[in-house]
C-alpha cells in the first residue's frame, strides 16, 4: 500500500508543479471556473467560501481580477493556507482574505450567508462517502439560496477498465515531462490510495446535498468538474 498523500512542507513545494502535471488544463480550470462565478454574480460584492483554499491558487486567480469578491478559505493545512497566505499579501489582497485552519466544521457561525462557494481538487482526499456527503450539505447550508457552486474532483469506477485507462492517460502527462516509467508504475498504484467514486455517485451526492441544475463542465484525465446551484 503507497503513503497516502499528505500536505506537509514537502509535498506543499511540489504541488505547484505537479498539479499542472497531473492537470495539464489546470490553469484553465480557475479561468473556466472565474468566468463562470463573473457571469453568476454580476457587478455586485461578492463573498465567496473556497473550500481547500490551500496553496492559494483560487485566490490568485480570482482576488485581483474581482475587486468586489471576500474570500473565506478554509484547509486543514497549515503548511497549504501558509502558501495561500503569502500569495494574498503578495497580491494584495490579503484585506479581502480571511483564512481558517480546519474543515467547514471550523467555519465560525454566521447568520450571513455566501454568494458562491467551490470546492477544488479535495472530495477525493475524503475516503468515505458519509463524509464526502457531510461535507457537500454542510457547504450548501451555508449559501443564498440560488448560489452557484462548482465542483471539481477525481472521478471514476475503481473497478472499471475505463478508469484504468484513464490512469495511463495521467501516467503519459508525466511521462511526457521526463519521469521514468518504474516512477510511473508506482504512482499508477498510488493514485488508486484516492477516494473515486463514479461519475453518477458523486452527482447523486450534489443531489442529496440540496444542489439543482447539476451539469458537468469539465473534464481532464482523472479530474471532473461540475456547476451547480444551491436550492
Ligand atoms: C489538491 S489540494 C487543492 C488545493 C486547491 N483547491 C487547488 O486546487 O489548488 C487539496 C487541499 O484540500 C485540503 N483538504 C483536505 N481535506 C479537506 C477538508 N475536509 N476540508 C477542506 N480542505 C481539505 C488539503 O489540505 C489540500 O490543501
Amino acid at each position: 500500500m503507497t503513503e497516502k498523500l499528505t500536505f506537509n512542507s514537502k509535498n506543499t513545494i511540489a504541488y505547484e508543479e505537479n498539479a499542472r502535471v497531473s492537470i495539464p488544463t489546470y490553469d484553465t480550470l480557475f479561468a473556466m471556473v472565474q468566468s463562470y462565478f463573473r457571469t453568476q454574480l454580476g457587478e455586485k460584492e461578492a463573498s465567496l467560501l473556497v473550500i481547500g483554499a490551500g496553496g492559494g491558487n483560487e485566490l490568485a486567480a480570482w482576488g485581483p481580477s474581482n475587486p468586489k469578491w471576500t474570500f473565506t478559505g478554509v484547509d486543514p493545512s497549515k503548511e497549504m493556507l501558509q502558501m495561500a497566505e503569502n500569495k494574498s499579501i503578495q497580491l494584495g489582497i490579503e484585506s479581502r482574505v480571511q483564512l481558517i485552519q480546519g474543515t467547514t466544521a471550523d467555519l465560525p457561525p454566521s447568520e450571513s450567508k455566501f454568494d458562491a462557494a467551490s470546492c477544488i481538487l479535495v472530495l477525493h482526499f475524503i475516503e468515505d462517502v458519509q463524509q464526502k456527503l457531510e461535507l457537500l450539505q454542510t457547504i450548501k447550508g451555508k449559501l443564498k439560496p440560488g448560489a452557484p457552486f462548482v465542483l471539481v474532483t477525481a472521478y471514476g469506477d475503481p473497478d472499471d477498465t475505463e478508469l484504468q485507462d484513464r490512469i495511463n492517460v495521467w501516467k503519459s502527462f508525466f511521462f511526457d515531462v521526463g519521469y521514468d516509467s518504474s516512477k510511473l508504475d508506482e504512482m499508477g498504484k498510488g493514485i488508486m490510495n484516492i477516494s473515486f467514486i463514479p461519475e453518477h455517485h458523486i452527482e447523486q451526492l450534489l443531489e442529496e446535498s440540496g444542489f439543482t441544475n447539476i451539469t458537468r463542465f469539465y473534464s481532464t484525465g482523472l479530474f471532473a468538474g461540475w456547476i451547480c446551484h444551491a436550492e
